[in-house]
């Protein structure tokens, strides 16, 4: 079974695939986490975006695989654990440029089709249901206000010590909704078949429950 979750940035996608993949027993794969892991490496040996060869050759350098450790699904770069850098604002306002990049999402895409198994899998991203995975068993669309958003993602960073203002988390809200809804390949969108949810007003929990129900209806008429 294959639950696919898309939506807007900060909106709690990830949150959300954890609890069900949890519950589940499934695979959860945040695509996200690889295009920033790409952004990092981007940075770090800073490769020249505007050269088709230049992100091929590093591409065939990147290795991406996710480990958990103490409970937390773990990002790792080429064997180091690059889950903290992935999360900095440095790579939050690069990492839609990075994304558009078609060379970028055809090796993305490849490596999370080969992560369905035989149990499940529960992945989030930007285009689960409309491209890595269009015969989904479930999708979910996800959005919410964008300063519910701001907010959330503000009190996610400073407590984990980062220094960074709520106008600049705004900021970049704003900006990789921008690029990641009007970018040439495979733009969020909403899949025909996917199910809206606007999360502004509802607990972790009450999300949870919600999606929980709607998947374990459909598990009933597989
Ligand atoms: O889910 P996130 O905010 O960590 O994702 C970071 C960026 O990666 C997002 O702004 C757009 C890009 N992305 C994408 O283009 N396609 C995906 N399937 C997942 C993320």
């Amino acid at each position: 079974m294959v639950i696919a979750i898309d939506g807007y940035s900060s909106c709690g996608k990830s949150t959300l695939a954890k609890q069900l993949a949890k519950r589940l027993g499934f695979v959860f794969v945040d695509t996200g986490a690889m295009y920033r892991a790409v952004t990092l490496y981007f940075l770090v040996h800073k490769v020249n975006i505007t050269s088709i060869a230049d992100i091929q050759s590093a591409l065939d350098e990147i290795y991406i695989h996710f480990e958990n450790i103490n409970g937390e699904n773990t990002t790792f770069l080429n064997d180091e654990n690059v889950e903290a850098k992935i999360r900095s604002i440095d790579v939050s306002q690069f990492v839609s440029e990075v994304s558009a990049i078609s060379t970028v999402r055809t090796k993305m895409v490849d490596l999370q089709r080969k992560m369905a198994n035989q149990t499940g899998l529960v992945m989030d991203g930007r285009d689960i249901g409309t491209v890595v995975f269009p015969d989904a068993d479930v999708k979910f669309f996800i959005t919410a206000d964008p300063q519910i958003r701001a907010d959330r993602r503000y009190r996610e960073a400073t407590s984990k010590g980062q220094n960074v203002s709520l106008q600049e988390i705004m900021e970049n809200l704003k900006h990789r909704d921008h690029i990641d809804t009007q970018r040439a390949d495979s733009p969020l969108r909403q899949a025909d078949d996917a199910i809206l949810i606007d999360n502004s007003h509802l607990t972790i929990d009450q999300q949870f429950e919600w999606a929980l129900t709607i998947i374990q209806k459909n598990q009933r008429s597989l």
